[in-house]
């Protein structure tokens, strides 16, 4: 299966800053991508991505995401975006559950599964995170974290379950430089593959991507484990070279 690289910008980025960056992207892109490549920027910033696509061909093969969305279909849910808004964009996928949005936002297991539920329906692929703390981690309950979280998504999404994609993200990882060493996380994908197998029989075709510090110098040797299908990236997302040195390394 194709790996797919995706940039989670978070809450960066400007008119300027995002011209410049989409711009060098584009321009150090392979003219034929063998991964599939997304850029989940703030909402805001949509439809300049549109419309810098229009005028740079090679952007035009990146997916556009968004890094969250409402549990609700539309109607009074100030400050909320719906999922056929996302789709009126063309949003391809959309991060749903990021352990910044459970941790500050406290987003439940069940929001995360509605949310997840919303994007399906529109038609846009959920890129479900999951992942455990340190104080779990230290406490030897990894796996009883995250497949309590996929469980909430699996149960509110019955035979849909292979159209999402699976982000594992160990939150203790994530902006901190520390990365899961590869065989740390492939020993927790291969327990979500197991579980996504358990539930589906198409669950060979969902992604699960590895999420926490990943960079150019770390990304081969994570995304040569059998059951790491790519990578979201956050902090190297944000500089050309280092985010396409991950694409290039998940270019089979
Ligand atoms: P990071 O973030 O690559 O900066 O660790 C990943 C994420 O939060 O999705």
């Amino acid at each position: 299966m194709k790996k797919l690289i995706a940039a989670n910008w978070k809450m960066n980025g400007s008119l300027a800053a995002n011209e410049a960056l989409l711009g060098a992207i584009a321009s150090g892109l392979p003219a034929e991508l063998t991964c599939e490549v997304a850029v989940c920027i703030p909402a805001p910033y949509w439809a300049q991505f549109r419309l810098l696509a229009a005028s740079m061909p090679s952007l035009a093969s990146l997916a556009l995401g968004a890094q969250d969305v409402s549990s609700h279909a539309s109607g009074a849910f100030t400050g909320e975006v719906s999922a056929t808004m996302l789709k009126d964009f063309a949003c391809r996928y959309v991060i749903v559950g990021h352990s910044e949005r459970r941790q500050y936002h406290g987003e439940s297991d069940a929001l995360v599964a509605a949310k997840a539920q919303q994007a399906l329906a529109a038609g846009i692929t959920p890129v479900v995170c999951v992942g455990e703390t340190l104080a779990e981690r230290e406490a030897g309950k990894t796996t009883e974290i995250v497949k309590r979280q996929l469980a909430a998504v699996i149960h509110a999404n019955g035979h849909c379950i292979s159209e999402i994609v699976v982000a594992y993200e160990p939150v203790w990882a994530i902006g901190t430089g520390k990365t899961a060493s590869p065989q740390e996380a492939q020993a927790v994908h291969a327990v979500l593959r197991a579980q996504l197998t358990a539930a589906s029989a198409h669950a060979d075709r969902v992604k699960i991507i590895y999420g926490g510090s990943m960079n150019g110098s770390n990304a081969a040797s994570l995304l040569a484990q059998p059951d790491i299908d790519g990578g979201l990236i956050g902090g190297a997302s944000l500089k050309a070279t280092e985010f396409l040195t991950i694409v290039s390394a998940a270019s089979i």
